[in-house]
């Protein structure tokens, strides 16, 4: 078997452990002499599956009793739509941070179900940082604020996190975060908001599936033009189960949640991810050749994107790189550049592997 490291923003590497285990798997899934793909959902053994991701994903992240988990398909586009049709309940107003291409996604489809005023925007220099936020930054009645808490594409984190006490409190005001690319990348405080949602193909499992946890209390509010699929509250009164869900999803996704708990949950593999990216930082940091897309105080910890002097050398980095099997570094269309995404998967070793080979290749192409 020969696995390339792959540094790709999503569908993402998943951990070869948990990919061995669905191979052995397939079969026979837990002694049922089927595979869980042609198992029914109804069946006892699918609903252990789903009982037992739901229970260690609210392990991982410490989700108190009164949040949902709610496993949704649609991506997390489909939470774009989904946030305004069950939040924007009393003002229809929502206030939507804009820290990059999703965020700005989000926020236009906001714009079809209410009033959405931008509380910040880093558009001006292309979303190469966070905008600065005060509690001024929120209408105090707004029915939520959204922000997006990693930008995937650009590579910049917010630094002081909602959960930390220097982010802004916007008091009564819901906190909403698409949290597609860092969930489950380090400890969380979901107390301090009233929504999360997370795209499964990063940090979770196959594409498709999206993880909704929600404050109980915000489940309900929909209009009753709303589509039964996409109102929250057919999945909180059904566990997830109102219609056939994305079963082979839900599975591999819990046999990640295991992984994570065996590799010591949430804090464990922050550190290692704090490591990862201080590796891949210093090293752009001690180069003349490479230079970092984001400023340095938004710098994410999941996606690291970098520029070379030009095309060209981009291009020959991008091809001999691939060759000695670090693949999928390329920078998303909208940016170009390179951009090397190290979720929880991602070993150490594949991080060393990369700056080993990008000194390499700074020596060998040196600009006299
Ligand atoms: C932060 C963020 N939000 C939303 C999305 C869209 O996810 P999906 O393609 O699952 O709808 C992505 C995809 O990469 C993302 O990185």
């Amino acid at each position: 078997m020969s696995r390339v490291y792959n540094f790709a923003a999503g569908p993402a590497v998943l951990p070869l452990e948990v990919l061995l285990r669905v191979q052995r798997e397939i079969p026979d899934c837990g002694g049922a002499g089927m595979s869980v793909l042609e198992m029914s959902h109804r069946s006892k053994i699918f609903e252990e599956i789903i009982g037992q991701a739901e229970k260690l994903f609210r392990e991982l992240l410490g989700i108190p009793e009164n949040y949902h988990v709610l496993f949704v398909q649609g991506g997390a586009t489909l939470q774009f739509s989904m946030v305004p049709m069950n939040l924007m309940r009393r003002s229809k107003k929502a206030d939507y941070v804009v820290s990059g291409h999703f965020a700005e996604k989000a926020a236009g489809e906001a714009r079809k179900f209410g009033s959405v005023a931008i509380a910040g925007s880093s558009e001006d220099r292309k979303f190469s940082y966070i905008p600065s936020l005060s509690a001024t930054s929120f209408r105090p009645d707004a029915d939520y604020v959204h922000i997006t808490s990693n930008n995937t594409i650009y590579g910049t984190r917010f630094p002081s996190f909602p959960d930390t006490p220097s982010f802004p409190d916007t008091g009564a005001v819901p906190l909403v975060a698409d949290m597609s690319s860092g969930i489950l990348s380090e400890a969380l405080d979901v107390s301090r908001f009233g929504l999360i949602y997370a795209g499964a193909q990063k940090n979770i499992g196959p594409a498709g599936l999206c993880i909704v946890v929600v404050r109980k209390d915000l489940v309900g509010f929909a209009g009753k033009e709303t589509p039964v699929m996409l109102d929250y509250r057919s999945y909180a009164d059904s566990a997830s189960l109102y219609n056939t869900p994305p079963t082979f999803a839900i599975y591999v996704a819990k046999l990640v949640f295991e992984w994570l708990r065996d590799k010591g949950g949430l804090s464990a593999m922050e550190k290692l991810n704090r490591e990862k990216a201080a590796i891949l930082y210093d090293c752009l940091d001690g180069s003349s050749l490479f230079k970092g897309a984001a400023d340095r105080e938004f710098r994410s910890l999941m996606n690291v994107t970098f520029v070379l002097p030009n095309e060209e050398l981009t291009a020959a980095f991008l091809s001999e790189a691939s060759a000695a099997g670090l693949v999928n570094l390329k920078g998303h269309r909208a940016v170009g550049g390179v951009r090397a995404s190290i979720y929880n998967a991602m070993p150490v070793e594949g991080v060393v592997a990369l700056t080993d080979f990008m000194k390499r290749f700074e020596v060998a192409h040196k600009i006299r």
